[in-house]
């Protein structure tokens, strides 16, 4: 498994479907960050072959969000070890004997196999949200939750806010690999993102990795940004 940062690593996100704009990325980006995120967008558009083309400059976290019954999402997660993701997501709520099945499939790949991360609510889901599927208590009770749930059933970590970050250490002290997006350096665009918090904030709360993408991505020098943004983070 990709070995844990000292303080907390970068992780680029990709977010595009173009694979020509993805390589450019990737290579002025890898001396600089730890892992490089490829999503749904990405790999739907380009196939396997081209997450292979980024897997093959640095470390790749493969984050498609697998849920479905657990023997759909242990072939999924079996036909991806064959790209050699560092991690991998599935939904924490497809349930234990899923996020069982996915941690079994992963283990197929030996001492090199990927982090399973969790996705428990995603950030764009608020309480009413919540409620109209039928779950009451808000999202900080279901975070809770689910995180139990999927970290007792072999998932290595969990992708969450910044604002997650203390309570689930709290709860589950240094083992799960947390994974956190909604990062903007101090005076950098929202965009889309509510529930943020700086790369220095984050990392001191307790995070292992942070996702950062249009900080990253739409800066003028995205090498450059991606420098910076390692130098604020080093000890
Ligand atoms: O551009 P930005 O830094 O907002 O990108 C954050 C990345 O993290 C995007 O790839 C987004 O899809 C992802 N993400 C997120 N919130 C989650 C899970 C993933 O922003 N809960």
């Amino acid at each position: 498994m990709i070995p844990r940062p000292n303080r907390a690593g970068i992780i680029a996100a990709l977010d595009t479907g173009s694979p020509q704009r993805a390589e450019a990325w990737a290579e002025a980006l890898s001396p600089h960050v730890g892992c490089l995120k490829l999503g749904l967008e990405y790999f739907v558009a380009n196939g396997p072959a081209a997450v292979a083309r980024i897997a093959a400059r640095a470390p790749v976290f493969l984050d498609l969000k697998f849920h479905d019954i657990p023997n759909t999402v242990a072939g999924a997660v079996r036909s991806a070890l064959a790209l050699r993701p560092a991690m991998l997501t599935i939904h924490a709520a497809g349930g234990p004997a899923m996020v069982e099945a996915a941690r079994r499939a992963a283990e197929e790949a030996g001492p090199d196999r990927p982090a399973i991360l969790a996705v428990t609510v995603l950030t764009s889901t608020d309480a009413a949200t919540l409620a109209t599927t039928g779950v009451s208590g808000g999202p900080a009770q279901q975070v809770l939750r689910l995180a139990r749930l999927t970290l007792e059933s072999g998932a290595d970590g969990l992708v969450l806010s910044p604002r997650e970050v203390p309570m689930i250490r709290a709860a589950h002290g240094a083992a799960p690999l947390l994974v956190v997006p909604g990062i903007r350096p101090r005076g950098s665009d929202p965009g889309d993102q509510s529930r943020i918090a700086t790369p220095e904030e984050t990392a001191d709360a307790g995070a292992d990795w942070l996702v950062i993408g249009r900080p990253i991505t739409a800066a003028p020098d995205p090498a450059a940004a991606a420098a910076a943004i390692a130098r604020s983070l080093r000890p």
